[in-house]
């Protein structure tokens, strides 16, 4: 029977107007240089699991257990998802269903906690997730929410802030992870403090997932009775998230993702996620986990040597958090500069930023996209020197386009098989 899939030229002929907007932005990630710490480029397997039919389906339950009929094929799919997931992780109970990070956290949280309750997790200024109590998410509104951060002088996780907020506070949760810390969290640390108090310790490695599964970095999974997790980061999946978690909470978890958080599960999303863990499965995972940190690092110590400050003085993950200060630039401005420079990175806050979040003292800046797309630490290197003229010196924008366009000629995303 012949398979059924996208056609581009037919979208062109029904809706040439978002045909348009998936060739311009096809066009962009191919004429700049991604440097987004939480994007990825995902390889041809998972779109094309992602552009399937299984989106048709309504699966709501879990594989063997759906209320609706017709599941039998699309339980396969989330079978190999679950079991890749556990094997990739070595972990005990794996839910493949949140549909995004969010919405792992906001299951993660349902399955351990009761509005009111206490939880500690790291302040946002600091580096922490909106989803990690800030005031204007669900998190800060319906936990009681204890924030750590990072010391000022070494500009790393204050353990012994965490140790003494745990005993004065007794939360029922402490979450590690973060969005915008460069360096490794030390996920023993948290289980012994987590067990001094009685607490549940959950994870999030949305972002360090990917570094995980290439064991380039420790893993979360031994530590934490809850991990949750994003598979469109430096996993290099479908956008979406996912939950790892003990035998012993393995069913709070299951009935907080559904039916509590959310309804019907997106199978044709399920069945990329299984194609994502099985190629991180692969040996050849581990060496682009590897060729991500040590990318972050060449990119981290040039642009050090620029005189753009790494926070906490470098990197041991995929991102590095960039203080600005120095060059009297703020992290607004330099966005700027380098989009016209066609480099795309954010501003951050740095810790203790005495700039408001729309403006910053500073960037984040991390590898995922530019080592997929086959980059190694010399081109890092001049990728560093291209950001740091952009930032410094913005009349000379043009220049630094034309070296942009001549380290693409040969690293374009979506030119070949990736
Ligand atoms: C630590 C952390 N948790 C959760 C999320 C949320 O993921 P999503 O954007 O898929 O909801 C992010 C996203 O950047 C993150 O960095």
């Amino acid at each position: 029977m012949p398979y059924y899939g996208p056609d581009f030229g037919l979208l062109q002929q029904r809706d040439p107007e978002i045909a348009q907007v998936l060739l311009d932005e096809l066009d962009r990630v191919r004429g700049g240089i991604q440097l987004i710490a939480s994007e990825n480029f995902t390889s041809p397997a998972v779109l094309a699991a992602l552009g399937s039919t299984l989106t048709n389906k309504y699966a709501e339950g879990y594989p063997g257990r759906r209320y609706y009929g017709g599941c039998e094929v699309v339980d396969r799919a989330e079978r190999l998802a679950i079991s890749r997931a556990k094997e990739l992780f070595g972990a005990e109970h794996a839910n493949v269903q949140p549909h995004s990070g969010a919405s792992a956290n906001l299951a993660a949280y349902a399955a351990l906690l009761q509005p009111g309750d206490t939880m500690l997790a790291m302040a946002l200024p600091h580096g922490g997730h909106l989803t990690h109590g800030s005031k204007v998410n669900f998190s800060g509104k319906w936990f009681d929410v204890i924030a750590y951060g990072v010391r000022r002088d070494t500009e790393l996780i204050d353990y012994d802030e965490v140790r003494a907020l745990a005993l004065r506070h007794r939360p029922k949760v402490i979450v590690c992870g973060a969005t915008a810390y460069p360096r490794l969290v030390n996920f023993s640390i948290f289980r012994d403090i987590a067990d001094e108090v009685g607490a549940w310790l959950l994870a999030d490695v949305a972002h360090t997932i990917g570094l995980m599964a290439g064991g380039v970095i420790p893993s979360a999974v031994p530590y934490a009775d809850v991990v949750t997790f994003t598979t469109h980061k430096a996993l290099r999946g479908p956008r979406g998230g996912g939950i790892l978690c003990t035998r012993e909470v393995a069913a709070r978890v299951d009935r907080a993702v559904f039916p509590f958080v959310q309804g019907g599960p997106l199978m044709h999303a399920v069945a990329a996620k299984a194609v994502a863990f099985g190629e991180a499965l692969r040996p050849e995972f581990a060496d682009y986990a590897r060729q991500v940190v040590a990318n972050a690092r060449a990119l981290c110590d040039t642009l050090a040597e620029e005189g753009m400050r790494p926070v906490s003085g470098g990197t041991d993950s995929h991102l590095a958090l960039i203080d600005l200060r120095a060059l009297g630039v703020t992290g607004a401005e330099a966005e700027r500069r380098c989009a016209a420079a066609a480099i795309t990175l954010n501003r951050n806050v740095i810790p203790y930023d005495p700039e408001p979040p729309a403006v910053t003292s500073g960037v984040r800046v991390g590898t995922p996209c530019v080592t997929t797309q086959g980059m190694g630490p010399e081109e890092l290197k001049e990728v560093a020197t291209l950001v740091a003229q952009a930032v410094r010196y913005p009349d000379t924008v043009a220049e630094v386009r034309r070296r942009v366009s001549e380290l693409l000629v040969i690293h374009q995303p979506y030119l070949s098989e990736l």
